[in-house]
């Protein structure tokens, strides 16, 4: 049991968090020319400030591993010179924000890279489903296998990456290693089918996270770099002969780091099933745990109560209200979230969700 709650203040690395409320990284395909943020995106983290730390959506570390249309970079000074005014602006309004480091690997396709190239993965196996191009949806086609040099030249583009969220300003930064994308695919069994020292064992799957950590450990203290995870998320065509034990495994060698913190997606983004012990994994881990998947209100409440996490990140409240802090705070009705305008497009569905105090005063 904790006497902690959702408002309770925390202590992340050196930041003094306001309370355990985390705005989740959520992609939403908007960022401009040269996948730079442009002005609505500053917009739309200045209004959800009130979070006690954003943690943004994901954002590639080279233009080789883009997966998706309008997503932002973190590899170049244009993208540097649009996040410096994100991070200003959730600074000025008293918040903090980590930026999330991102390698599609085998979720894209040859219309997102430079010179068409073929996506790559650990193994070549073709996930199920099809690509979101500039053209529409298009099959997903098999991935190229990494050769050892490549793996090499990513690791190399994630430390890059690194030294440019530190240059726009973030608070700290979290290793995109979940959702079936290219960290997740080397973790995790179904997907990673290689027989050199990248492949077979927890120790080789894990090998690649290694060495992403320990670049962007070359950059930033440990205690501003957090971590996600997803043991059974099935989304992207991921799967894993046991979990349970896998994720254990990782987590005993990322007690080893001194990281800011865990953060979990619960259980499959495309059903309500859980079938591993969050609370085990929760429990082996030494530092600062953030639940993630489905929490509202009630449920967040209860697993700090509970002692089963320190914090909570909450998506859709936060993308339908910008005051969720507030609204939570103070037992109010939330926004509903319009699905039709999660990914793409402009401002609307974006940053033109009211505040409550806002609703008040349009309706008075
Ligand atoms: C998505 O664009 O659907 C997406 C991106 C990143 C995630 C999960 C989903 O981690």
């Amino acid at each position: 049991m904790s006497t902690s709650n959702l408002f309770t203040s925390l202590k992340i690395g050196d930041l003094n968090i306001n309370n355990r409320m985390v705005m989740a990284p959520m992609t939403r395909n908007r960022a401009g020319d040269g996948n730079s943020p442009q002005g609505m995106n500053i917009e739309y983290y200045r209004q959800r400030a009130s979070a006690g730390l954003i943690i943004t959506e994901a954002s590639q570390v080279s233009a080789e591993g883009v997966g998706y249309p309008g997503t932002p970079g973190i590899y170049d000074e244009k993208q540097v010179a649009g996040w410096q005014k994100v991070t200003q602006a959730v600074h000025e309004e008293g918040g903090h924000i980590y930026l999330q480091l991102w390698f599609c690997g085998r979720i894209s396709h040859p219309d997102l890279l430079p010179e068409n190239q073929t996506p790559v993965a650990p193994s070549a196996l073709k996930p199920e489903g099809e690509a979101i191009t500039l053209d529409g949806m298009k099959a997903f086609v098999e991935p190229r296998a990494l050769e050892i040099n490549e793996i090499e030249t990513i690791v190399r583009q994630y430390k890059n990456a690194a030294e440019m969220a530190k240059k726009s300003g973030f608070d700290g930064v979290e290793i995109h290693a979940a959702n079936g994308y290219l960290i997740d695919q080397f973790l995790r069994d179904g997907s990673n089918k290689r027989t050199d020292s990248y492949g077979g064992s927890d120790e080789n799957r894990m090998r690649f996270l290694n060495q992403v950590i320990d670049v962007v450990l070359e950059v930033w203290d440990s205690r501003s770099v957090g971590i996600r995870l997803t043991p059974e998320n099935s989304f992207n065509s991921m799967s894993d002969s046991d979990p349970q034990a896998h994720f254990s495994y990782f987590i005993s060698r990322l007690n080893t780091r001194d990281l800011a913190y865990l953060h979990i997606l619960e259980g499959d983004m495309m059903s309500a099933a859980r079938n591993v012990d969050y609370r085990a994994l929760r429990d082996a881990y030494y530092g600062i745990y953030i639940a993630n998947n489905g929490y509202d209100y009630e449920r967040g409440q209860q697993a700090i109560a509970n002692g089963d996490c320190d914090l909570v990140a909450f998506g859709i409240p936060f993308l339908a209200n910008p005051d969720l802090v507030y609204r939570y705070k103070n037992k109010l009705p939330l926004n509903e979230a319009n699905q039709a305008t999660f990914y793409g497009g402009n401002e609307t569905g974006y940053i033109d969700y009211p505040t409550a105090v806002e609703k008040t005063a349009a309706t008075a």
